[in-house]
């Protein structure tokens, strides 16, 4: 009785007083019961108590979540496995632990939950307190002694400064588990834990055996997950010593919540919680490809996913494919061998190298922290059982890592990764030296032919370069000339020229067409510059763009690429004309096409009554064409990256015609990124995989290109608050409207009556399967274009990007409010807040 008075009042002093007089500590006569909340101190960032995870659901669960944020997030659950029926939970402390009773029954029956810890002595004085860190924490002795804490019992979520690993001396393992459903916390399937055996790896296991090697740790990342940088909100520690093994995530800024969970699919996500937004934002997630799935590609072999004749397993150098038919047919589980008749013993052997891989497994391996790269290759010299060495830091090269017998899982990567150093025979050894690993030719018939066409091509260059002499003192004499190309580099010239119709630009003359690049001639600024308006003195319109902080590759490849691309040609695509590079400036002159943009005619309420369905639906299938042809039939096979309304120009029958492909491969990624990075609005276009890791595919194109097409059915933009829910976006409102059966909903008034509701449902349809979360549930541009283009069954989109599950509440949960969708365009404020 006294029990429930006192809980009572502080219950009631906590609804009254809620930020100065919320509770964060229980002690030995206090208890938490149904309705009943501690709150973390000082900053309140955390909840204890009760909760369901559905509305209808009398199904309740002790268990710590965000207390200041909208979405119910549940970050820690006691009694996962053991659920109460009904709100008759009670959490005490009982003979120094705590313990989680159900008041219908006798007291002496065993609790539901326990913390369970071994206790020989009673400890008087425990006490029981929710940290700021979320971690809930069981003291005795004045809090100077842990006796049980939270965080040492993770369920499916890791929190910053929490530890992921093995104490060796206790045993405890601290590893995260999934849920069954999303609905129910239960002991799920799959696992995520360090494995101490050998040279400590973390892994992804579903039951008990291994999906995701993530790797051994290599001085700031995990092995496998080649995007893990030092950035400025995270930081990690890893320890690995006699004691123990762990590694701990941390934030910088406390006012950052941040915390990884591992999903029932078997994913692991990063993510952190946008406050203006009011959603939870993606920083990372693994596993991503398919190879990263463990031992994609058996033994001795590497996965390289960027292999051009599309078969991603390889063998190792100094390796044949243990069952040669079944590896011609690409089935690459056999795995390889050794090539037989070679000795790698003592007969002048050597190492070649593999760069950026993701080492074999290191389970089995010999490490010796003492010895740098040098020692470690002489080491793995004299022992004939090594089969290769790395070194165990990545960026100090110290530490020595070696193989003994197959090895396993490994795989490449673009950019970063290891370095591994394979032992192979006299032979193979002088074959590499040649021609390392990864580059050009394995086959002597592709070294012949690349020496000489390299014999040809110089000869052309002499050739022309004698030509252009000639030429120059031509054209000084001759005005006509100054007009002409400029002949002055690389043998591109002559193929640029022999189309005859792409042509380097005289500054002057440009200058002149445009007036000298006057106001009253601009027609816009883009992402890489402005364009203006220009009449040639042939009198041809031109539209210029001149491109603002070019600084990416120099002259000659931005020559280069200017010639590949021009040379794509398509009708749903703008012409290039040309370019014009004279010292800093440079610019890229394109066809001129009297109407403006798409954006122009869709977002605004006079134009788009000019937008008839049928001219819309012409509209999105020729975009989808032009994709298309970018994708698949021109010789280049380019990635948009930056398809948005804004870039989708029409003509004066209003076809329309992409514009600013091809300028990642002038500009080179980076500046790409760079550029986008600074326009505002494009995020609404951007898929969650290049948005949050940079990663671009021809699926990040049909990500953006299934946002233009639900933008030009609804007349609505993706980007900005959507109407009345300040929290969605137009991809998450016609989600929601789609499940609803109420699609019709959203069609753009403007277009009146006049429209076929078959075709404005499967656009819809076909736009939400566009834009689904994973990269590889989305069609290809061909499927989409023959989607668009007869009347079979479509698939059921799953759900789209940035969209989090919908979180209802109970309304004796108080630190949540209504189930919102929250959806996002992705506003980049975080990653620009240097
Ligand atoms: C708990 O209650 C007992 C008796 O009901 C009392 O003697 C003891 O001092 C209380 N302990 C605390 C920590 O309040
Ligand atoms: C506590 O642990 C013991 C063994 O360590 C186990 O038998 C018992 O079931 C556990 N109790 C609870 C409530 O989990
Ligand atoms: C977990 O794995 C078992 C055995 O493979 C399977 O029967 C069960 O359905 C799985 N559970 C979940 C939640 O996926
Ligand atoms: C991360 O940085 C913060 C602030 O500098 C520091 O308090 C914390 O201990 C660091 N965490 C880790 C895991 O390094
Ligand atoms: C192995 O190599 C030796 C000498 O290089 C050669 O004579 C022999 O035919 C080879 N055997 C096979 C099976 O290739
Ligand atoms: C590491 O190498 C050093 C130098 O060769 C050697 O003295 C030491 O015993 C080695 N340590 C282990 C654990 O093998």
């Amino acid at each position: 009785m006294k029990e429930l008075l006192l809980s009572q009042f502080l219950l009631l002093l906590m609804l009254y007083y809620p930020s100065c007089h919320s509770l964060d500590t229980i002690t030995l006569n206090q208890t938490i019961k149904d309705g009943d909340v501690l709150v973390s101190s000082p900053r309140g960032t955390f909840a204890l108590g009760f909760f369901s995870l559905k509305p209808d659901s009398k199904t309740r669960y002790l268990g710590i979540w965000y207390n200041k944020i909208s979405e119910q997030t549940i970050v820690w659950v006691a009694n996962r496995d053991t659920p109460l029926s009904d709100t008759s939970g009670v959490l005490s402390i009982n003979n120094g632990n705590l313990v989680l009773h159900d008041l219908n029954e006798n007291k002496n029956v065993k609790p539901i939950w326990s913390s369970n810890f071994s206790t020989s002595t009673s400890f008087g004085d425990s006490s029981a307190k929710l940290l700021d860190t979320g971690n809930f924490v069981l003291t005795h002795d004045n809090e100077k002694n842990i006796l049980w804490q939270s965080f040492d019992f993770p369920s499916n979520t890791l929190l910053p400064f929490m530890k992921l690993g093995l104490d060796r001396k206790t045993g405890l393992n601290r590893f995260l588990r999934s849920w069954k459903s999303p609905n129910d916390p239960g002991t799920g399937n799959f696992t995520y834990r360090i494995d101490p055996t050998g040279f400590p790896q973390l892994f992804l296991y579903r039951n008990k055996s291994p999906t995701w090697r993530v790797g051994s740790w290599t001085g700031q990342r995990w092995s496998g997950v080649p995007e893990m940088t030092p950035n400025f909100i995270f930081n990690v520690s890893y320890t690995n010593n006699e004691d123990e093994v762990y590694v701990v995530y941390g934030v910088k800024d406390p006012m950052v919540l941040s915390r990884m969970v591992l999903e029932e699919t078997g994913h692991v996500r990063r993510l952190t919680w946008q406050p203006s937004e009011r959603r939870w934002f993606q920083i990372w997630y693994g596993p991503k490809e398919e190879c990263d799935g463990f031992k994609q590609c058996g033994s001795n072999s590497n996965c390289n996913p960027y292999n051009s004749d599309k078969f991603e397993c390889e063998c190792l150098p100094g390796y044949e494919p243990k069952f040669a038919r079944e590896w011609y047919l690409r089935d690459g589980s056999g795995g390889c061998v050794r090539k037989r008749n070679v000795s790698t013993c003592g007969s002048g052997e050597g190492f070649v190298k593999v760069a950026r891989v993701k080492v074999p497994d290191t389970s089995k391996t010999r490490v010796n922290e003492s010895l740098g790269l040098k020692e470690c290759r002489e080491k793995c010299l004299e022992d004939c059982s090594c089969v290769a060495y790395a070194s165990e830091n990545e960026i100090s090269e110290s530490g020595c890592v070696t193989w003994h017998g197959d090895m396993e899982d490994t795989r490449t990567y673009t950019q970063v990764g290891q370095d591994l150093y394979l032992r192979v025979d006299a032979h193979e050894l002088a074959m590499y030296a040649k021609h390392p690993y990864g580059s050009l030719g394995k086959k002597r018939m592709v070294v012949v032919l690349v020496i000489s066409s390299c014999l040809v091509l110089l000869m052309g260059i002499i050739f022309v370069y004698w030509f252009v002499k000639s030429r120059k003192q031509w054209s000084k004499r001759d005005p006509k000339y100054s007009f002409r190309l400029s002949f002055d580099d690389s043998s591109n010239q002559q193929e640029f020229d022999s189309t005859n119709n792409s042509k380097f630009f005289d500054l002057s003359s440009i200058a002149a067409a445009t007036d000298n690049f006057s106001l009253a001639n601009k027609l816009g600024e883009g992402g890489f510059g402005s364009v203006y308006k220009g009449i040639l003195s042939n009198g041809m319109a031109i539209a210029v763009k001149r491109l603002s902080k070019y600084s990416g590759q120099g002259i000659n490849e931005f020559k280069n690429e200017v010639v590949l691309i021009s040379k794509l040609q398509h009708r749903n695509l703008v012409r290039i004309l040309g370019c014009c590079i004279q010292g800093e400036e440079k610019m890229l002159i394109y066809e001129y096409l009297p109407n403006k943009s798409l954006d122009f005619f869709i977002f605004d309420k006079s134009k788009s009554s000019e937008l008839d369905w049928r001219k819309r639906f012409d509209i999105i299938c020729g975009i989808a064409r032009g994709i298309l042809y970018l994708h698949h039939d021109s010789r280049l096979r380019i990635i948009h990256r930056d398809l948005k309304a804004s870039n989708v120009l029409l003509d004066s029958a209003l076809n329309p015609k992409i514009a600013d492909f091809g300028m990642a491969r002038m500009f080179g990624g980076d500046q790409i990124e760079a550029v986008t990075n600074r326009v505002v609005g494009t995020y609404g276009y951007m898929s969650p995989e290049y948005a949050m890791e940079g990663q671009f595919s021809v699926k990040s194109d049909v990500y953006s290109f299934g946002v233009l097409l639900l933008e030009i059915i609804t007349g609505k933009k993706n980007s900005g608050q959507y109407e009345d829910n300040a929290s969605t976006t137009l991809v998450g409102h016609i989600w929601d409207l789609w499940r609803e059966d109420k699609a019709m909903e959203i069609v753009d008034q403007s277009l009146g009556e006049l429209f076929s509701e078959f075709e404005f449902q499967r656009c819809i349809q076909i736009g939400l399967l566009c834009v689904q979360d994973y990269a590889v549930d989305r069609p290809s541009m061909s499927a989409v274009v023959s989607m668009l283009g007869n009347d079979s069954t479509l698939p059921t989109p799953k759900q789209p990007a940035f969209i989090f599950k919908k979180s209802n509440y109970e309304s004796s949960n108080p630190s949540t409010s209504g189930g919102i969708y929250s959806v996002n365009d992705v506003s980049m404020t975080m990653i620009e807040a240097r």
